[in-house]
């Protein structure tokens, strides 16, 4: 244990010490002498007697039984009519759970420490766990681990392998203490004293298949856990429970969905400093969230394993949390083009015509899918031969590369039984499939339109050759670009497997968290809904620890194959199911599959919480997926659609066609407008993505990240790119004004190529903008430099067009930026340094602005030179401006008096090379 922390306690100790003998006397001869003296109450009674309602935790959370004061008493807990509705009547003492056994001992990170369970605690479940071990490691100044585990035997835990020093941090940002008896936890800021983490609130279990923590929390202020379908990002502590397991299902309510994320982010009233905590976990779990404000952990499996990052900023924690679990990968400059796909093109016919129509429209449009429809019997690596013809299909993806464009596949996770079918065949003689306990392979039903589907095992470390083989020689056949894995949950169609399930423990636990489909059609209780069962076995064990992790090795297994299939190009994989770590490996798509209004808002309270999760490639179906979009709805989605950092139109099986061509001609030419916003902003848009991969920034950015003092306002409607891009959609019907909430800074407004400040006076309140049904409100943040670029259909035409830079000038007429750029698509350009990094800083001295324009990495050769150049928020009028010295021609000179912008044109400054421009005010 560390020196200071054991001090701490040992301070504590005598103090409780000296208050337990003196305080009663204190007590009594300070009171009257007519007061009976007090009663003698047990920590415990004194509890019972002063406990309120939002201090309980819960201790009947079973959804099947409404508990009783004999079951709860049956439980060893106390029961108690509670005030607040949805305050628990049963509830933990506070003498629940295990004791140290002996002091800490003092290891190379930190301490450890063994628990045994406290005698007369009833067991819930069974299978107790009677002995712990407890490890705290102090990994780093901002990051705390610890972890408890099952002293005797070894249990099952995440494979995910986080990096951890071999020394202690110097000056760790946190101090963590302990109590004895009963065992409990605390982790303080030292900076504030704030108490960040406190498990000794009661009812810590360790039983086979039940294992629970609560803690307090420092706030109410919570965001994250994931996935699920949050409609503010900022949670409520009203008795909320986030359940998460890996699930198939379209995200309309708020239930558990595709990815597993027990991660979350809070906001420290005192000093609105931030934490986060990973509990690295990935069984079915609950996460209950209460207004002390206070949470509890329920899992069923696996160990209570926490990591904890100190911040103290928002970012700071992506930060640090990237750094643990990986950085986001870095896409192609292609895949930040637009993208378009529909589930039931259902003819290469079709395809070409809405190719073809997006063209005619001039929309700019980088990509085009090939979902399940492509497949001969929807079977992963075949091409349907009566629609799409496997020649045909390869001659027009060739077509598409020729003028600029991509294609990417779907492929399935699940596997058509069927001999002769070489996926199956290879699969069964390198046996990488799934099997029952019995050892044969189960057989479920997904897509394939055969006798049934088998499972890849992608933990089995020989599926990833098998799997890699086969993506391989498809793109032989189909020059595909890139791989988007779906229905990794993994989903079933069947519940379990085609014979169903046996009934035991793993397939039915004893406590099920409250997930989606957890009662059964026939009635039994089961986890293995929509799923494969739980005992099914695994290469890394039972199917039950790792059902969440699914589509997680199967992103790795894609990850690698793909390095095979482009062993110099960089690809992407698009992943459906996802889990702690999984955006180093994939992007993710947010299913968000209504054609309905409300769903809109939702999709940048996912984009957000996928940021915090440490994926910088997100963004929801822009038109919905399932159901017919309208007009309007589908406009104003393209607009905030323009805007995701992953931009994909995507519609469901039988609904109206909704690609942007597919409306009137005023819609194409909104579409087409704003995304040549986008693609005039992706080089800036790329840098955002290289610094998240390189220091793990966000890209798609909350406001609270940049302007804490916006913490309780919940702007979740509006985001920013980066620190310096505000986007303010409309996401209601009927609507020519939007509300923006104005941070606290100096804004421009981006349009009219740029424009105008935003009213000053306008600063830290919501506004009221114009926002008619062609425009999104965009704005820049004063201070900063964006680099951009003229647009074109495509990237690969983008990329060569003339480049610029917006300044946009602060308070002080100071900005500062940078932007990386390299081939857009070298596997390896990052880690050859071969790029470009060039930093822009504009300072104004005795009458003089001055943008530096410094590269530092300069190992790719392009002959691509900012041409334009626009500084906004001049505070006087310049008349003369000098390029490298050189004065600027007064054609190449203008200055609107209105909007105090100076626009500087004819430049021909290599992105390459240093340059200094001044403009004399
Ligand atoms: C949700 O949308 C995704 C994305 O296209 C699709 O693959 C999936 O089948 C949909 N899920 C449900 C349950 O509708
Ligand atoms: C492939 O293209 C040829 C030539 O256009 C056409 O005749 C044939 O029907 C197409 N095959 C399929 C499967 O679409
Ligand atoms: C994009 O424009 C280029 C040059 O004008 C042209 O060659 C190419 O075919 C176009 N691509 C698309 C997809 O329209
Ligand atoms: C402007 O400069 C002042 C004085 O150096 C500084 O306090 C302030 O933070 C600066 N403003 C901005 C927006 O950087």
């Amino acid at each position: 244990m560390n020196r200071k922390a054991l001090g701490g306690v040992l301070v504590v100790l005598v103090v409780v010490a000296f208050l337990a003998i003196f305080l009663p006397v204190y007590l009594t001869q300070g009171n009257d002498a007519v007061t009976p003296p007090p009663e003698k109450l047990t920590p415990d009674q004194q509890f019972y007697k002063d406990v309120k309602d939002e201090e309980r935790f819960d201790c009947y959370p079973d959804l099947d039984v409404t508990p009783s004061k004999k079951l709860c008493e049956e439980r060893g807990c106390f029961w108690k009519p509670a005030t607040l509705a949805k305050a628990p009547e049963c509830f933990y003492p506070l003498t629940y759970g295990y004791q140290m056994t002996r002091l800490p001992v003092n290891t190379d990170l930190g301490w450890e420490a063994y628990l045994s369970r406290l005698d007369g605690v009833p067991s819930r479940y069974g299978n107790d766990v009677m002995n712990l071990k407890v490890e705290v490691e102090f990994q780093t100044d901002s990051r705390l681990h610890f972890k408890i585990t099952d002293a005797d035997s070894p249990r099952f835990e995440v494979p995910l392998v986080i990096d951890k020093p071999n020394k202690q941090p110097s000056d760790p940002m946190y101090e963590v203490s302990y109590k004895s008896n009963p065992f409990s936890i605390q982790v303080r800021r030292k900076s504030t004293g704030v108490l960040i983490f406190d498990s000794s609130v009661g009812g810590l279990t360790y039983e086979d298949q039940f294992l629970q923590l609560s803690t307090k929390l420092p706030s109410k202020y919570v965001y994250g856990f994931g996935e699920h379908n949050h409609q503010r990002f900022l949670h409520d502590v009203d008795y909320k429970t986030w359940t998460m397991f890996s699930r198939d299902v379209a995200p309309v309510d708020e239930w558990n969905l595709y990815g597993h994320h027990p991660y979350h982010m809070c906001i420290e009233e005192r000093g609105n400093n931030a934490h986060s905590i990973l509990f690295l976990n990935s069984n079915a779990m609950d996460v209950t969230l209460q207004p002390s404000p206070a949470l509890t952990y329920r899992t069923i499996g696996g160990v209570l394993d926490f990591y904890i990052f100190l911040g103290p900023t928002p970012e700071n924690l992506v930060t640090q949390y990237t750094e643990a679990v990986g950085r986001p990968a870095m896409p192609p400059y292609w895949a930040l083009g637009f993208q378009l796909s529909r589930w039931n093109y259902n003819s290469l016919d079709r395809v070409k015509q809405v190719v073809k129509e997006m063209r005619d429209a001039e929309i700019p449009m980088d990509v085009l899918y090939g979902d399940i429809d492509y497949m001969d019997r929807y079977m992963d690596f075949t091409v349907d031969e009566t629609n799409y013809g496997t020649q045909n299909l390869s001659d027009f993806v060739d077509d598409l590369h020729a003028r600029g464009q991509r294609y990417i596949i779907i492929l399935d996770h699940c596997i058509g039984k069927e001999v002769g079918y070489e996926a199956y065949d290879t699969g069964l003689t390198q046996d990488i499939f799934i099997k029952t306990p019995e050892g044969q392979v189960l057989e479920g039903e997904v897509w394939p339109a055969v006798n049934a589907s088998v499972y890849p095992d992608f933990t089995d470390p020989s599926a990833t050759p098998w799997w890699t083989s086969l993506c391989d020689s498809f793109h032989d056949e189909i020059a595909y670009d890139a791989l988007w894995i779906d229905m990794n949950e993994p989903s079933n169609f069947v519940a379990g497997s085609q014979t169903g399930c046996e009934e035991n423990t793993i397939n039915n636990p004893p406590y099920l968290p409250n997930i989606l489909g957890r009662i059964m059609p026939d009635g039994k209780r089961g986890l293995y809904d929509k799923t494969i069962c739980m005992d099914a076995k695994q290469h890394l064990g039972n199917h039950y620890n790792l059902h969440s992790l699914y589509g997680h090795s199967m992103s790795v297994a894609t990850h690698e194959a793909l390095k095979t299939v482009f062993p110099t190009k960089r690809s992407m994989v698009l992943s459906r199911s996802t889990y702690v770590g999984s955006g180093a490996y994939t992007g993710h798509w947010l299913g968000d599959n209504q054609s309905q209004w409300r769903q809109m808002p939702w999709s940048i309270v996912g984009m957000l919480e996928f940021s915090l999760f440490g994926f910088t490639y997100t963004g929801s179906d822009i038109c919905g997926f399932w159901y017919a979009t309208t007009y309007e709805m589908c406009l104003r989605w393209s607009q905030v659609g323009a805007f995701y950092p992953f931009a994909r139109n995507h519609n469901g099986r039988d609904w109206p066609a909704q690609h942007p061509a597919a409306f009137d001609d005023a819609f194409s030419a909104n579409a087409k407008k704003v995304l040549e916003i986008r693609y005039k902003l992706l080089p800036f848009l790329y840098t955002l993505f290289y610094e998240a991969t390189t220091t793990g920034t966000t890209v798609a950015r909350p406001i609270l990240h940049e302007f804490p003092e916006t913490l309780g306002m919940n702007l979740d409607r509006q985001f920013l790119w980066g620190a310096s891009f505000l986007i303010t959609p409309v996401l209601e019907e009927g609507k020519t004004t939007v509300e923006a909430y104005i941070p606290n800074a100096r804004w421009y407004d981006y349009y009219d190529s740029p424009g105008k400040e935003v009213d000053p006076s306008l600063r830290g309140t919501t506004a009221v903008l114009d926002a008619d049904l062609m425009t999104i409100n965009l704005h820049i943040r004063g201070g900063f430099v964006i680099p951009f670029q003229e647009p074109a259909n495509t990237t690969v035409y983008s990329r060569v067009n003339p480049m610029g830079l917006i300044v946009a000038l602060d308070e002080n007429e100071s900005a500062s930026g940078q932007l990386f750029w390299d081939d857009g698509e070298s596997r390896d350009s990052l880690a050859k340094e071969e790029y470009v990094l060039t930093e822009f800083s504009v300072e104004k001295a005795s009458g003089m602005g001055t943008l530096q324009i410094t590269p530092s990495i300069t190992n790719y050769a392009t002959t691509l030179a900012f041409e334009t150049i626009h500084v906004m928020g001049l505070k006087s009028v310049p008349t003369t401006a000098m390029a490298n010295g050189v004065p600027i021609q007064s054609q190449n000179f203008q200055f609107d008096d209105d909007k105090k912008m100076l626009t500087l044109t004819g430049l021909d400054l290599g992105i390459i090379n240093s340059h200094t421009v001044q403009w004399e005010e």
